[in-house]
């Protein structure tokens, strides 16, 4: 094989490893009635309103699991809100860093 093809090879198999590394799983958090998570979803929620007009009131932190991610952990949150009149399940996705900076909600959906 010339060099440029077995470079062209070696760029394809580092490429495709890369693409398949698996995120770390999510794991329960044990304690969600710590007061840590409870500001975190309202910080969710609050961040959901300024960004979509939307008037959502929490209601209640259903669950919350985490995930090391990017030097810091991810927290899916999962939590009832009331649009209105009606209460809807809602999954936000919350970015703490590692080093203390602050929150990043990466997502917020109906559940
Ligand atoms: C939402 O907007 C209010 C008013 O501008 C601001 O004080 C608050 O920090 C914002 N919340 C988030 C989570 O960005």
């Amino acid at each position: 094989m010339r060099f440029q093809s077995i470079l062209l090879l070696l760029v394809v198999l580092l490429a495709s490893a890369t693409m398949n590394q698996a995120l770390p799983r999510w794991t329960p958090v044990k304690d969600i009635t710590n007061a840590h998570y409870l500001k975190m979803v309202h910080f969710a929620v609050n961040d959901y309103d300024n960004k979509t007009g939307q008037t959502l009131e929490f209601e209640k932190l259903i669950n919350v699991e985490g995930q090391s991610y990017n030097d810091g952990t991810n927290f899916r949150l999962t939590l009832a809100a009331k649009n209105r009149l009606l209460s809807h399940k809602y999954e936000a996705v919350v970015w703490e860093p590692g080093f203390g900076g602050a929150w990043v909600v990466t997502s917020f959906q109906r559940a």
